[in-house]
Formats: C-alpha cells, structure tokens, sequence
C-alpha cells in the first residue's frame, strides 16, 4: 500500500526540530516504517539548492527567484526521495514543504499565493501532504522562549515584521484549508505540545 506525505510548518523557532525528532523517537519504538526528510534539502542536488538561497551573502536574490529555487529544490526532493519512500509504503515525515512557500514567499515576500501556487502546479502539479502540522506560535512568542532570533542564514536575518507576515500567511492558509493544514497550539511545554501533535495524527487517520 502506498504510504502517506506528511509535512510539519511553522514560523522560526517555534520548535519543529524538537517535535520532529520526538515523532521520530514514537514511530521507531512504535516499529511504523517511516522516512524522514526536510526542505529545502534531503538530497544531494536539493541541498546545494539549499546552500544558494540560503547563503546570506546573496542579499541581491529576488522573491521570484528564491521562489522558484525552492520550487527546484522540492521537485528534486519529490523525485529522488519523496515518491520512492511512498511507493515502498512508509510514512514520510518532511520538515517544511510547498505552506513554507506561500507563507514565506506568497505572503511574506508579497509574491501572492496564487503565484506560489501556478509555479508549484507547473513543477509537480501541486503535489499535497496528507496531512500538515502546523506549529502555532508566534514570532514575539517564539524569540522571546529563545532570548532572540537567530540570525545565521538569509531568511532569519528578517525582521520580525517579516517573520509576522509569515506568520499571517500560515494562520491564511489554515483558514482556508481546515482539512489538511491542522494548526497545534505550540506556546506551551514541549511534552504538552507534543501530544497534541500525536493526537491530531491520530485524529487524521495517519498513526
Ligand atoms: P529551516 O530553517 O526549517 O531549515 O528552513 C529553511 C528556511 O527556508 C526557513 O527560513 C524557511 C525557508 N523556506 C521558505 O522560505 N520557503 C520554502 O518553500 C521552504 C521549504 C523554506
């Protein structure tokens, strides 16, 4: 049986990495066949993609271009890691997917969803999770938790009115597809949080 796409999203710091290695730790001991990746990135070409838009020196990049690389980047995925996985019936697990790309650049780099959208359509037509976790926190919340943001690659140099119109972009596409795109309170403790996230998977049909 072909597996399930999961995707988790959320605006920076708002603790995906941790939550992701936990599901991780419950699918291992649970023995659920799974396959863990991320975006942009998760092969060797993808993570050169990676390397481009995210090198801070690239100041000069415009929105349609770092909209297009991340495009580039999530076919390659799609083609080198994603499908196969699926056909072998696992669980794929990705950090990020095609919502980071209308929050980021639809919203927050004002390119609009609906031209985020025709790219992705034009790539992989618009190939969906099963199912998206999103980590809602917001930025204020989320750099106040880690005594400030960091500031190591090009996106998180943005300020914060960038990372709120992100944020905004997320809460946009929550409303606008309450099947798939499930919003987890994510301010709290991150064992609280954690549950949460498991009991919307199983909510979902996916655990
Ligand atoms: P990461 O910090 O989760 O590894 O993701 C890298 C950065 O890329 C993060 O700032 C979010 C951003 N991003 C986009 O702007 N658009 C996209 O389509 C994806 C996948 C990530």
């Amino acid at each position: 049986m072909r597996g399930k796409l999961i995707s988790f999203e959320g605006c920076e710091g708002s603790g995906k990495s941790t939550k992701l290695r936990m599901l991780e730790g419950y699918l291992q001991e649970h023995n659920i066949p799974y396959l863990y990746t991320r975006e942009p990135g998760g092969n060797p070409i993808s993570e050169r993609i990676r390397s481009i838009i995210l090198n801070p020196e690239n100041t000069g990049m415009t929105p349609a271009c770092e909209a297009l690389l991340y495009a580039a980047a999530r076919v390659q995925l799609l083609h080198d890691v994603i499908e196969p996985a699926l056909a072998q019936g696992k669980l794929v697990v990705c950090d990020r997917y095609v919502d980071s790309s209308l929050a980021y650049q639809g919203e927050a780099r004002g390119l609009g969803q609906d031209f985020v959208r025709s790219v992705n359509a034009y790539a992989f037509e618009n190939y969906l999770p099963d199912c998206t976790v999103f980590l809602d926190i917001t930025p204020e919340q989320a750099f106040a938790r880690k005594h400030g943001a960091d500031e190591n690659d090009r996106m998180e140099r943005e300020g914060l009115a960038f990372h709120n119109k992100v944020y905004q972009g997320y809460l946009k596409i929550a409303q606008s597809e309450p099947g798939r795109f499930i919003r987890v309170d994510a301010v709290g403790d991150k064992q609280q949080t954690f549950l949460r996230v498991l009991n919307a998977l199983q909510a979902h049909g996916i655990l």
